[in-house]
């Protein structure tokens, strides 16, 4: 019920909170991981100073609305003044109309910060976005709680879960997942230019869009298996209609105002409902339990996910459906416009796309297998070699580093608590922006006073460290002095994240780091791969910019489309 104006008031709130603040790497974190993250024993920093100080509020904010105005106008750049203020060491308030928040920033306190296990969380946040984002049945949502024991501990099947995450996502069974990627992009990009266009442009007036499509399907098919995407033939668009609103949902708006988000999410829950029926009555669980993928629940992490719900007691379809979804989200939402930005910044830097292309066509990255049906070689890329590659590895961190915003949001979920010597009360919340860390001039190297390559720069170079050459590496000179030889005795430009833990945190950090970090990274260098070794590929129009308005929800997408012209490679006949 409440006043006019509280119904109009809340569903801001409910933004600020939920969909500003809970960022979608950290949802996808929260998703994953899920219902494990709450309670794992770890050391408390229960404070010895009890009598430790407030934190300071940032100065001009407005009578009422405080900074709200500005962060609307500007998010990032409210956020870095807040990490500015008095130093990166003090937490600072600021007020977005009745809802607050303390800024921390400066890679001690973000090490903090993912440390606090006991004292700060995020659950509550992620179970409330099943129910408006991915349309789990209100009276069904409480079961997606983490369970504990009596005594505060995880229960069994939470460590079931957190297992087959870890595993599904990581170690040998990425090899598969990886294999299956590769070869379902290759196809369905070839899909779409047939043999008559071979060796002709091709113009494209969306080269964004274009890459999301492919990247999607072959996802899907990858995670899901091949009947996800053949039941469903309109679900890739279906997603993208979806994911346009899905801030809407996030903010938790009254569903008059959202109808369109609304009938997206239903009918992708219709699709998915389809997609368990038929695995349900083709498939049987038990004759497959060692098989890495097969084509009705896809790779095997997925098989796992619906049994350990059934293990839950979730049983409900639409309950199930919504699961899936928010994990279908979660494994597209961001990696998917980081793997084509990692295009579009190769394409744009002629001599980096000369340099990998070489690479590439020379069969640098490749591993060549004779095909004893068609008598011909097949050559294939060879994702241990990609991965290897320092130049790769350092345009993936770069690509990361400048397209990705999130705000990592954590509440004092179980009461005062001292944080880094300022006390923060029950109930508050600390937000640390990827963005503003990226950007820190204090930790960051910006080449040489001859070559500047500044933060808001593309450099994709900026992550190798060349032993000759004084002014490289991701870390100025203050830092870079302290960490001193970390690798003396390598001869060429080595790949290195060393000193940045609390600054490159696309992922997030501590318990509720990204467990699908691996397979995204492999997602976006192969994809790149995989499309320049198929295809001439130029940009024909103004060069893509970034759309800050995303700022705080992941990788944020170009601004404008990208148009770019396209053509079929001619395999070499030898
Ligand atoms: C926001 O502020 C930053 C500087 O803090 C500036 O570089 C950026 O262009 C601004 N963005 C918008 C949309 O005004
Ligand atoms: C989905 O939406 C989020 C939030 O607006 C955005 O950052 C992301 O780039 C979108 N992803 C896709 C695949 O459109």
């Amino acid at each position: 019920m409440g006043s006019s104006i509280e119904q109009y008031v809340r569903p801001l709130v409910q933004y600020l909170q939920l969909g500003r603040g809970l960022s979608p790497w950290l949802v996808t974190t929260m998703l994953l991981f899920g219902w494990f993250a709450i309670s794992k024993l770890l050391k408390t920093t229960e404070s010895s100073s009890l009598q430790s100080k407030r934190p300071p509020t940032l100065p001009s904010g407005i009578p009422i609305f405080g900074h709200l105005p500005q962060f609307l106008w500007n998010g990032s750049s409210l956020m870095s003044r807040a990490a500015k203020y008095l130093g990166p060491a003090i937490p600072t308030k600021i007020k977005l109309f009745s809802f607050s928040t303390y800024i921390v920033s400066g890679p001690e306190s973000i090490a903090s910060f993912f440390k606090e296990n006991l004292y700060l969380s995020a659950t509550s946040r992620s179970i409330v976005v099943m129910e408006n984002a991915f349309g789990c049945p209100h009276e069904h949502v409480d079961l997606f709680r983490p369970r504990v024991t009596a005594d505060g501990r995880p229960d069994d099947i939470e460590h079931m879960i957190h297992r087959s995450i870890q595993g599904g996502l990581s170690g040998p069974r990425l090899e598969t997942l990886t294999a299956q990627f590769q070869a379902r992009l290759a196809e369905s990009l070839l899909g779409q230019t047939d043999k008559e266009h071979q060796g002709k442009w091709i113009e494209v007036d969306d080269l964004h869009g274009l890459v999301q499509k492919h990247v999607f399907a072959a996802m899907v098919h990858t995670l899901f298996g091949s009947y996800m995407l053949s039941l469903n033939p309109t679900i890739a668009s279906d997603f993208w209609e979806f994911n346009k609103s899905v801030r809407s949902l996030f903010m938790g708006l009254p569903p008059w105002m959202t109808p369109g988000a609304l009938k997206m999410r239903s009918k992708m829950l219709e699709s998915i409902k389809r997609w368990q029926r038929h695995a349900q009555e083709n498939c049987n669980f038990d004759d497959i339990s060692d098989m890495d993928w097969e084509p009705y629940y896809g790779c095997r992490h997925v098989r796992e996910r619906q049994a350990l719900l059934t293990q839950r007691g979730i049983l409900d379809e639409t309950a199930r459906a919504a699961e899936n979804f928010a994990f279908m989200w979660a494994t597209n939402s961001n990696s998917g416009p980081a793997a084509s930005w990692f295009l579009l910044e190769v394409l744009q830097d002629h001599q980096l796309k000369e340099e990998i292309e070489g690479q590439l066509l020379q069969g640098h990255f490749a591993s060549v297998e004779s095909s004893s049906l068609t008598d011909q070689e097949i050559v294939c890329i060879d994702p241990a070699k990609l991965m290897a590659d320092p130049l790769l590895q350092s345009v993936y961190a770069e690509t990361l580093r400048l397209r990705v915003a999130v705000l990592v949001v954590r509440e004092a979920v179980r009461g005062d608590f001292s944080f880094c010597g300022w006390q923060i009360k029950k109930n508050e919340v600390l937000t640390i922006s990827s963005r503003t860390e990226a950007m820190d001039q204090t930790t960051w190297g910006t080449g040489g006073p001859d070559e500047p390559y500044p933060l808001h720069k593309f450099w994709p170079r900026r992550f190798l460290v060349d032993p000759a050459d004084s002014n490289s590496g991701p870390l100025n000179i203050q830092k870079r002095a302290k960490k001193s030889s970390a690798a003396e005795g390598s001869s060429g430009p080595y790949f290195s994240m060393d000193g940045l833990a609390g600054s490159w945190i696309p992922y997030g950090g501590g318990r509720s780091l990204c467990p699908g970090r691996h397979f995204a990274k492999r997602k976006m260098i192969i994809t790149t791969a995989v499309v320049l070794s198929l295809y001439d590929v130029e940009l024909t129009g103004s060069s893509p910019m970034v759309d800050l308005n995303h700022f705080g929800f992941g990788t944020m997408p170009p601004k404008y489309k990208v148009a770019a012209r396209m053509r079929r490679r001619v395999p070499n006949k030898s």
